[in-house]
């Protein structure tokens, strides 16, 4: 990044408003009991929406994953403990919450069944409490091996997805010829579609790329085996969920993946295969988007992303490499390095307008800690020195932007597993205070380490207390 420092009118963040539709208006959420809450990742992913929507299954009766699959990983930590959940939502570690995989889903049942085992190995039992959509498309051991093609052929143009065959899995569903979930209760049927669709995969793998085919008696064999044990475990989620309601429960969504990534408003093709706004969530488990309630986007205190793609306000250097090793970035799932920056707030405005984000979750401000100066990205400068007002949905436009920068100053004394507000250092609150007015939308929560306990709620929005009631509930139940 070659920053150019932010000066008096060469902001592209004006005052907020216009450019954003109306949020809920303060009286409106005031009035709406937290019957649902959407959590979605505000940036590229990563950004710790496992530990946000963990923190807050426990006053929840319902966590519903809604997009993606085991590309996602997203992690949990509390007490000593530790869990990477990739497809299963990140509620199930409450005993209380019942688990939902929707059908705007991937899901790979060897990877599924693993996980299951991972969990119980740590001591969580999914018993009858997971439950995924007859309409779930299959993701197969083919669409691994055609991702994985289809990225070597790219070569320098690679999208650096996660290897998973996430792409080829909903690339198959728009041709309408997946596999879905409901084919898991008759595993005979299971098979020889499967087989037909391998078979398909594997012409095409020789065909094109020049690629070893999969071994197809051998993945029938572990296929059919998972089957068996996941086929009971379909069932009607759009009726489970409306039974919830129906009994005055409460549904959490799980947002995969970010806003930056969505397969339409991100960074187009650096993106994933599914949607990851909140409206799919609507979508995905076929409910009406009245369900849906207030949305959280979950936004590091800085910023990450995994794979190619722009990234306005990445430090390559060693800046870059610092962030990395302290705030541990790296892959979940593919323990790759992730790639770092300062927060860009134009980037995360666009998230804030897009998703219709009414609250941010901030995370990882711990580490930040000990920085003398912090950088904000408040602009994109043109070469003609014209500035962009938002994030172009032309990725030749946004490689010649200059991002514009404004300095804060950094803080010395740790925030590290700092619960309220009043005991973080006056810097940190000014960067808060910072971001808040460039998003136009309050940060109700600061994560400062990862464990469940290292978390505080700040502000006088409606939201606040409402997820304050709802973390209440979950540590009175058990
Ligand atoms: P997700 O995909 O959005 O759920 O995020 P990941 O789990 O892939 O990555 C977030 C990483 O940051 C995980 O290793 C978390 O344990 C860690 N983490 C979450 N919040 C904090 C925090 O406030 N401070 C620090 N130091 N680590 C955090
Ligand atoms: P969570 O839910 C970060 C990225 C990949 C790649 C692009 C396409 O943990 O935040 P794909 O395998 O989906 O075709 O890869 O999307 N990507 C993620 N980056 N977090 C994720 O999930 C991601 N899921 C996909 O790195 O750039
Ligand atoms: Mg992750």
């Amino acid at each position: 990044m070659v920053p150019t420092r932010c000066r008096e009118g060469k902001c592209g963040l004006g005052p907020p408003g216009p450019a954003r539709y109306d949020a809920p208006s303060e009286a409106g959420l005031k009035n709406q009991s937290l019957s649902t809450l959407l959590i979605v990742g505000g940036q590229w992913g990563d950004e710790g929406k496992g530990k946000v929507v963990d923190l807050l299954a426990g006053g929840f009766d319902a966590v519903v994953r809604y997009n993606g699959g085991h590309n996602a990983g997203h992690t949990v930590r509390f007490a000593e403990r530790h869990f990477a959940l990739h497809l299963v939502p990140s509620g199930i570690v409450h005993e209380r919450s019942r688990c939902y995989m929707a059908a705007g889903m991937v899901v790979d049942p060897t990877a599924l069944a693993t996980e299951i085992d991972h969990l119980a190995e740590g001591g969580v039992e999914i018993g009858d409490r997971l439950m995924l959509s007859p309409r779930t498309t299959i993701l197969l051991p083919t669409h691994r091996a055609l991702d994985l093609a289809r990225e070597g052929a790219r070569g320098a143009t690679a999208i650096g997805t996660t290897g998973r065959g996430i792409g080829p899995a909903y690339q198959d569903l728009a041709q309408r010829r997946a596999l879905r979930a409901d084919s898991l209760r008759d595993v005979e049927r299971f098979a020889s579609a499967a087989r037909t669709i391998m078979s398909d995969h594997n012409d095409e793998l020789a065909a094109m790329f020049s690629a070893e085919r999969v071994d197809l008696d051998a993945a029938l064999a572990e296929l059919t085996t998972v089957a068996r044990r996941l086929g009971p475990m379909v069932g009607d989620v759009g009726a489970a969920l409306l039974g919830h309601r129906g009994r005055g429960e409460t549904i959490l969504f799980e947002g995969a993946q970010g806003v930056l990534l969505d397969i339409l408003h991100g960074t187009y093709p650096y993106v994933t295969s599914s949607s990851c706004l909140p409206g799919f969530a609507a979508t995905s488990c076929g409910v009406s988007v009245r369900l849906l309630g207030p949305v959280v986007g979950v936004m590091k205190a800085y910023v990450t992303r995994v794979g190619g793609g722009p990234f306005p306000s990445e430090l390559t250097g060693p800046e870059g490499d610092q962030l990395r090793e302290r705030g541990n970035e790296y892959g979940t799932t593919t323990g790759r390095p992730r790639r770092c920056g300062w927060f860009d707030a134009v980037a995360g405005r666009y998230a804030v307008q897009v998703a219709g984000l009414d609250a941010v979750a901030l995370m990882k401000l711990d580490v930040l800690d000990g920085l003398d100066t912090i950088r904000v990205v408040t602009g994109y400068e043109l070469p003609d020195g014209g500035m962009l007002e938002t994030l172009p949905s032309d990725l030749e436009l946004l490689a010649r932007v200059r991002p514009v920068t404004m300095d804060l100053p950094g803080w010395s004394a740790p925030t590290v597993g700092v619960t309220d507000e009043a005991g973080l250092p006056a810097a940190a609150r000014a960067y808060l205070e910072f971001l808040e007015r460039c998003l136009g939308v309050p940060i109700v929560l600061v994560s400062t380490g990862p464990r469940r306990e290292e978390t505080m709620l700040r502000g006088d929005s409606p939201l606040t207390g409402q997820l304050a009631d709802r973390i209440a509930e979950g540590v009175a139940s058990p």
